[in-house]
């Protein structure tokens, strides 16, 4: 009969061989391609210390082709929670030393029990991608436990924020749970994500492309929309992960953590009375708007790869979090176009399911006119900027500061759709078309045409026709613009705005 030191011994010698993983030499081979371990990130991640391990004795039971004989220290994936800056959060991080890191049976089940718990406790989970996909000799247990996860992702979506991070291969089925995810972070180099990988294409269709072009970072992030995040390495991912976190609250029902910036919420800024080119057809940078008015200059761009005719980003303003759309007439004039839409609808509906106010800064020209966009359904794409908008019930502030046009303003969120407060620049332009293609129409064929358009363009190209009817609630000094946006904040802190009893809406996809 062994003794209880004896029993202690064991459980010692039983846990090291779980943190080895699958062993020295593949832990080498995973720092040698310039990847950390899945323990090594989940360090990264969490505040020093905190971690507690789930799982670490579970199993795999597959007997198919020999794999009674294989051993999965810690089943291919770590388990648990931990804090980030204090708060709860639970993780899961594929350990590719372990057979690939693939997915059967019994990993898929360590991961659907984090994705309970995350969902019972309403704080943040994090999943650490790096995994060649479903255990192949698990076959319909592995497809199994990826529609188990998939199930679990939607049932937690805009219940707690999930975060996908891809540091490593990350193919077939596997793709999807990210993709349901509200954030996908890629490392450049060392994560690709594809439906079919490389050789499947080459036979399928003749095409040659490197699994990098296929689906590495920049691919994601820049051409396709599928990853909202591109970083250098596996350390700076963690930290950006973490620093992401601090914008967000831990669950639907929570609120984002107010901090203490430092910064004056009376500062104004007299660089924003003389930022606008006199000409208004001049492009100028959108962030310099930005920069100016949040706290600090400081805010997180997501997807700034991707659409960059619209800015997305986290930001705060006298400490408290908010979400903010912006036109960025740098880019396409600030057209929308079928991608901005997309970026914009997921982001303004990501920040109404977690209580984030949206500050949306216009200076928009139209939607982007072409065969392109029309056959690619701008239509159905544009129309989901009118329904997040209008669906999204937290507080909503609009600032024009320039082109505000037909039915891009009112994709911009204008007063109709929601605005609790829509504050205009005196250059901003509010129209139902832009002034001058309207006199066309108007004054086609008159003889005093020209002198008719440019009175027009005069009395049409301003903020005050619109603020005749009170679809403007005030003209401020661009300088003015922060401890604006604030007051109103404070004044809409105890919004409550109720929408009809439904099952879900329909949402345009
Ligand atoms: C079982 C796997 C595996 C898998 C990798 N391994 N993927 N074992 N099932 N899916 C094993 C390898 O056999 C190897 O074992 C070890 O993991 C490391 O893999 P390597 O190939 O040596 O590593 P590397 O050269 O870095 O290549 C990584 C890789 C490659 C690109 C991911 O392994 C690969 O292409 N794997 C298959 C990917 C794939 O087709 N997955 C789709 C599965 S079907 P040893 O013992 O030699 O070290 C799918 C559908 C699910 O996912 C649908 C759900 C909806």
């Amino acid at each position: 009969m062994a003794t209880i030191q004896e029993k202690i011994a064991d459980l010692k010698k039983r846990q090291e061989k779980v943190l080895l993983g699958g062993g020295q030499k593949r832990i080498d081979k995973q720092h040698e391609s310039g990847k950390l371990t899945a323990r090594e990130r989940i360090e990264k991640l969490l505040d020093q210390g905190t971690f507690v391990e789930l799982d670490q004795f579970v199993a795999h039971r597959c007997t198919n082709f020999g794999m009674e004989k294989v051993e999965s220290p810690g089943e291919g994936v770590v388990t648990g929670y931990g804090t980030v800056d204090g708060r709860l959060v639970y993780v899961f991080a594929q350990d590719f030393t372990v057979i690939g890191g693939s997915l059967g049976e019994m990993h898929a089940n360590k991961i659907v029990k984090v994705q309970k718990l995350a969902l019972k406790m309403g704080a943040p989970l994090i999943g650490i991608n790096d995994s060649g996909g479903a255990r192949i000799q698990e076959a319909v247990d592995a497809l199994s436990g990826y529609g188990k996860i998939f199930y679990e992702n939607t049932l937690a979506s805009g219940v707690i924020p999930q975060i996908s991070v891809i540091m490593g291969p990350c193919a077939g089925g596997a793709v999807y749970s990210p993709a349901l995810t509200d954030f996908i972070y890629m490392v450049q180099n060392t994560s690709q994500m594809f439906i079919t990988g490389p050789a499947v294409i080459k036979s399928v269709t003749a095409e040659e492309v490197t699994a990098e072009q296929l689906g590495g970072a920049m691919t994601h992030n820049s051409t396709s929309g599928v990853a909202h995040f591109a970083t250098a390495n596996d350390d700076e991912c963690m930290q950006q992960v973490r620093y992401l976190l601090g914008f967000l609250p831990s669950n639907n029902l929570d609120d984002a953590p107010i901090v203490d910036t430092g910064d004056d919420a009376n500062r104004m800024d007299d660089g924003l009375n003389t930022l606008l080119p006199d000409n208004p057809n001049q492009p100028y940078n959108m962030k310099d708007v930005i920069k100016s008015v949040v706290d600090n200059g400081e805010f997180y761009e997501v997807h700034a790869h991707y659409a960059q005719n619209i800015i997305t980003c986290f930001a705060r303003f006298d400490g408290q979090p908010v979400g903010i759309i912006a036109n960025q007439p740098n880019v396409m004039a600030g057209c929308l176009d079928i991608n901005a839409s997309d970026k914009s609808s997921r982001f303004i509906r990501f920040c109404d399911a977690f209580n984030l106010p949206l500050v949306n800064l216009v200076d928009v020209p139209g939607f982007l006119p072409g065969t392109d966009q029309e056959y690619g359904g701008i239509i159905r794409h544009g129309a989901k900027m009118l329904y997040a908008y209008s669906e999204a019930t937290v507080p909503k502030i609009t600032v024009i500061t320039r082109k505000a046009y037909g039915g891009s303003y009112l994709a911009m969120c204008s007063q109709d759709l929601g605005a609790d407060q829509v504050l205009a620049w005196p250059s901003a332009e509010i129209a139902v078309m832009g002034p001058a293609g309207a006199a066309n129409i108007i004054f086609r064929g008159d003889e005093d045409a020209a002198a008719k358009t440019a009175k027009y363009v005069e009395d049409f190209a301003t903020p005050y026709k619109a603020a005749e009817r009170g679809f403007v609630d005030q003209v401020i000094e661009p300088k003015e613009t922060r401890p604006r946006i604030i007051t109103a904040l404070n004044m809409l802190a105890s919004k409550r705005e109720q929408r009809p009893a439904k099952k879900h809406g329909n949402i345009p996809l």
